[in-house]
C-alpha cells in the first residue's frame, strides 16, 4: 500500500477548479480504483461515469496528465511515484459535473449517418463475404465508443465553431465501414459516401495529424485503415471522370 496524491477537477458548467486529494493505491490498481476510493472515503459527492470496469463499455473516459485515456485501464504503476496525478473531465465536451461530461455530441453525430443500404431481394445466407473484407469491418467494429478520439482531435478540440460540420474520427471512420462493406448499395439510393464524407461530414478538416489513432484503446488504425483510404476514395470519385460520369448517371 502507498499514498498518491491526485489533482481532481471538480466543478459544473459554470466554474470549477483543481482539488488536491491524498488517497491510498494498491498494488495492482487503476486510477479507476483510486477514483472509487477517494469518492467512499473523502468525496462522496465526486461525480464519476464508469459501467464495466473492463475496458469495454467506454463510460470512465477522462484526461490524466492531460491525455485522454480509460480510467479503468490506465494502471497505477503507469505514473512516476510521488509526482501528483491530474484528472479531468474530457476537454471537448461540457462539463455536467466533476469527471462527468455531456457527450451528447457523439449521439447527434451518429444519428446524421445514413444506414447501411443491404442488395434488394437478397436471402440469408445467400452471399459469402471474403475474410478479408470481414476482417476490415471487425476491426471498426471493435470500437466501444468511448469518444477518446473524439475528445483529442484537434479540428472540434479547441474550435467549437467546427462541431457542426466536422463528425469526428469515430463517426468518419463508420462511414469508411459501410463504404467499405462489399454489399452496401447506398449509391443505389443516391448516396455516395466518398462524397458525402468528404463535403458534408467534414472529412477535409482532418489533416491526418493520427492523435486519433493514438488515443484508441481498442488500437484501431483510425487514420490509416479508415480516414486515409476514404480520403482517396474521395479523391478517386471527384477527379477520375468515368467514375464521376457514373455517380452523376446513378444520382439521376
Ligand atoms: Fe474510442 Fe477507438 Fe471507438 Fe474512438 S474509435 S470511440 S477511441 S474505441
Ligand atoms: Fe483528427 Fe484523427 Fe484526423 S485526430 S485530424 S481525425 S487523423
Ligand atoms: Fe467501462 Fe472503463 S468502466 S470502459
Amino acid at each position: 500500500m502507498s499514498e498518491v496524491r491526485l489533482r481532481v477537477w471538480r466543478g459544473d458548467a459554470e466554474s470549477g477548479a483543481l482539488e488536491d486529494f491524498t488517497v491510498e493505491a494498491h498494488e495492482g490498481e487503476v486510477v479507476l480504483d483510486v477514483v472509487h476510493r477517494l469518492q467512499a472515503t473523502q468525496a462522496p459527492d465526486l461525480a464519476v461515469r464508469w459501467n464495466c470496469k473492463a475496458g469495454k463499455c467506454g463510460s470512465c473516459s477522462a484526461e490524466i496528465d492531460g491525455r485522454p485515456r480509460l480510467m479503468c485501464m490506465t494502471r497505477m504503476s503507469t505514473f512516476e511515484p510521488g509526482r501528483p496525478i491530474t484528472i479531468t473531465p474530457l476537454r471537448t465536451f461540457p462539463v455536467v459535473r466533476d469527471l462527468v461530461t455531456d457527450v451528447g455530441f457523439n449521439y447527434a453525430k451518429a444519428r446524421e449517418i445514413p444506414s447501411f443500404v443491404p442488395p434488394e431481394g437478397l436471402g440469408p445466407g445467400e452471399y459469402r463475404m471474403r475474410q478479408e473484407d470481414v476482417a476490415r469491418s471487425q476491426e471498426f467494429r471493435k470500437c466501444i465508443e468511448c469518444f477518446l478520439c473524439q475528445d483529442v482531435c484537434h479540428v472540434v478540440r479547441d474550435h467549437e465553431e467546427n462541431k457542426p460540420a466536422f463528425a469526428g474520427p469515430r463517426f468518419l471512420m463508420r462511414m469508411a465501414e459501410l463504404d467499405m462493406h462489399p454489399l452496401d448499395e447506398a449509391d443505389r439510393t443516391g448516396l455516395d459516401r466518398a462524397r458525402a464524407v468528404q463535403e458534408e461530414h467534414g472529412l477535409g478538416y482532418c489533416n491526418i495529424t493520427k492523435c486519433c489513432t493514438e488515443v484508441c484503446p481498442e488500437s484501431i488504425r483510425i487514420t490509416d485503415n479508415a480516414l486515409i483510404p476514404m480520403k482517396e476514395r474521395a479523391a478517386d470519385r471527384k477527379y477520375d471522370p468515368l467514375v464521376w460520369l457514373g455517380a452523376t448517371i446513378r444520382r439521376r
